[in-house]
């Protein structure tokens, strides 16, 4: 039998509600692929019992991170590093095909037909059309991609210091291939003027299939409230239509009741480690107090209580991340991409 699926990412707890929102509002248009989320041993057990309700299969995989600050820095997005982790996905080789969706995308319909495109199929990036943007693509799971990528990040780095510089070096015949390949922006539509283009959003955008929040601020980081169903929309965002950040609010609110599980670790049954990442401490012997402060942090984060100078100032988290990133298998070449400068 043929074997397709969607997948996301999440590679920590501030992504978790979005990648709930790709499996919720893939399950509301009744999906018939397999949905399926890679996650990586900094995701708490809490956030991953909730990914465990609404996805088939929860895949741990081991960081994967550009550790390239210059590059990133042009892309003005220091954090993007781990988007690295992505290449992960064609390392799948259960599927004979899969959809990528960033875990800020929200599907509006049905778009299984995805799987009738070849890889790579993408929607072009608003900034710089002759790319693909990679919040969306149609791919083949392969070991040989996936090692050749390895191999790309390892020697040559990515010019944008994410994974969409590097997919866009590797598949860089996209933009003069055949027209099928070429996504419609409906599949991948950027919610902000910043990257849009307000007139045709209005001519076009109802027919829109994938809403991308691409940038920041992230949906979840506006407050929303649900007794009135305002979203408090923060300044500059620079959402073109705010009825779309009103419905991706709905669908987290219902993506959150239903994957809400009394027990903070229920079984894992479909939990599964991914080929390429052994030697990934296991999840579940995260110690109790470590993921009772992780799961307070996050509610506080989910309640919008930013520690803008504490816990969650750029310095702390800078620091956290090296500190993660050094003891995340310093063995293994293939975690963590060398800088390419
Ligand atoms: N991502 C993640 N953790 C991070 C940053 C990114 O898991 O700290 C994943 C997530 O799936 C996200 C994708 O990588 O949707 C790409 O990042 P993002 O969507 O923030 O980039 P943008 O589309 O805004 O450029
Ligand atoms: C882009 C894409 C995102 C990718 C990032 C880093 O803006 O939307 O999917 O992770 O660039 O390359
Ligand atoms: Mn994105």
């Amino acid at each position: 039998m043929v074997r397709e699926a969607f997948v996301t990412l999440v590679t920590n707890d501030l992504y978790c509600d979005g990648a709930l929102v790709v499996a919720q509002s893939l399950r509301s248009h009744g999906t018939k692929k397999d949905i399926v989320v890679l996650t990586t041993p900094h995701v708490s057990a809490a956030c991953r019992s909730r990914l465990a309700v609404l996805f088939d299969h929860v895949v741990l995989v081991n960081i994967l991170d550009s550790n390239d600050s210059a590059h990133l820095a042009l892309l003005h997005r220091p954090e993007l590093g781990v988007t690295f982790t992505k290449i992960h996905c064609w390392s799948l080789t259960q599927y004979s095909k899969c959809v990528f969706l960033d875990a800020d995308t929200l599907l509006l319909t049905n778009v299984d037909e995805l799987f009738e495109r070849n890889e790579l199929s993408a929607a072009p990036d608003s900034g710089w059309p002759d790319m693909f943007n990679s919040g969306v693509f149609v791919f083949k799971p392969s070991m040989h991609t996936f090692q050749e990528l390895i191999q790309l990040a390892d020697n040559q780095g990515s010019f944008d210091g994410g994974d969409q510089g590097l997919l866009n070096t590797y598949f860089s015949e996209w933009s003069t291939s055949d027209s099928s390949k070429r996504l419609s922006f409906l599949y991948n539509m950027h919610s902000t003027s910043t990257y849009s283009y307000s007139p045709a959003f209005k001519q076009f955008g109802k027919d829109t299939k994938i809403v991308h929040f691409i940038g920041n601020p992230k949906p979840w980081n506006h407050k929303y409230n649900e007794q009135t169903g305002q979203v408090e929309i923060l300044e500059g965002s620079g959402i073109l239509e705010p009825a779309l950040l009103k419905h991706w609010w709905e669908v987290c609110c219902q993506a959150r009741k239903i994957s809400n599980v009394e027990k903070l670790s229920p079984q894992f049954e479909n939990l599964t480690v991914s080929k390429s990442s052994d030697k990934i401490s296991d999840p579940l012997e995260v110690e109790d107090d470590k993921m009772a402060s992780h799961r307070q942090h996050f509610l506080q984060l989910q309640a919008s209580n930013v520690d803008y100078t504490g816990v969650d100032s750029f310095d702390h988290i800078q620091a956290k991340l090296d500190g993660i990133l050094q003891s995340s298998s310093p063995t293994r070449p293939s975690t963590s991409v060398k800088k390419n400068t």
